[in-house]
């Protein structure tokens, strides 16, 4: 019992010390974007052709006569919306964490992800603007607690 709590409390320190590290988001934040830039800048940018966004359908009806490539959700109902830096991390580097279904090279291990990079295209205002946007698509699913019986 003793050992364990030797190294589970090993595990967090070397949990938390990684967090404080470097390369930790600590201290990460954007300035306030503006929305409805961002929404123009989703659709200048090209992130219809992949993505639906819940409750703007209209974005990607094809009045511009270009056909979607794909339909990645983003937006809806949820539990937990994303943060800014998820997010940012998302458009920058979408292949951080790529799902399975995603990878422009299905057979390599944590291949790289469809989503186009534009790092180099975007700019920081831009970025800040879709960002945003994309935030303000989610609804949070307020938080019902399991209830458990007195016994
Ligand atoms: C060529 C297709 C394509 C384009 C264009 C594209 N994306 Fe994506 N995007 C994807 C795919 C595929 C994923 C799913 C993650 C993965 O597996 O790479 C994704 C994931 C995301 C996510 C994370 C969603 C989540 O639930 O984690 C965000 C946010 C996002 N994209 C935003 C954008 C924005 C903003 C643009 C435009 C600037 C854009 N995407 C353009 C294909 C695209």
């Amino acid at each position: 019992m003793i050992i364990r709590t030797i190294l589970l409390t090993g595990a967090i320190m070397v949990l938390a010390a990684c967090d404080m590290g470097p390369k930790s988001s600590y201290g990460f934040t954007l300035p306030d974007g503006n929305a409805e830039y961002g929404e123009q800048y989703f659709v200048e940018f090209r992130c219809i052709d992949c993505h639906a966004v819940a409750g703007k359908e209209y974005l990607r009806d094809g009045s511009d006569g270009i056909e979607p490539i794909m339909e990645v959700a983003l937006g809806g109902t949820t539990t937990k919306i994303a943060t800014y830096g998820q997010l940012v991390t998302s458009i920058i580097n979408p292949s951080h964490k790529v799902s399975d279904e995603y990878r422009v090279t299905p057979e390599i291990e944590g291949g790289q992800s469809m989503m186009r990079n534009y790092n180099t295209i975007m700019t920081v205002d831009e970025l800040i603007d879709i960002v945003a946007f994309v935030q303000d698509q989610y609804v949070l699913r307020p938080y019902t607690p399991s209830s458990y019986p007195v016994y």
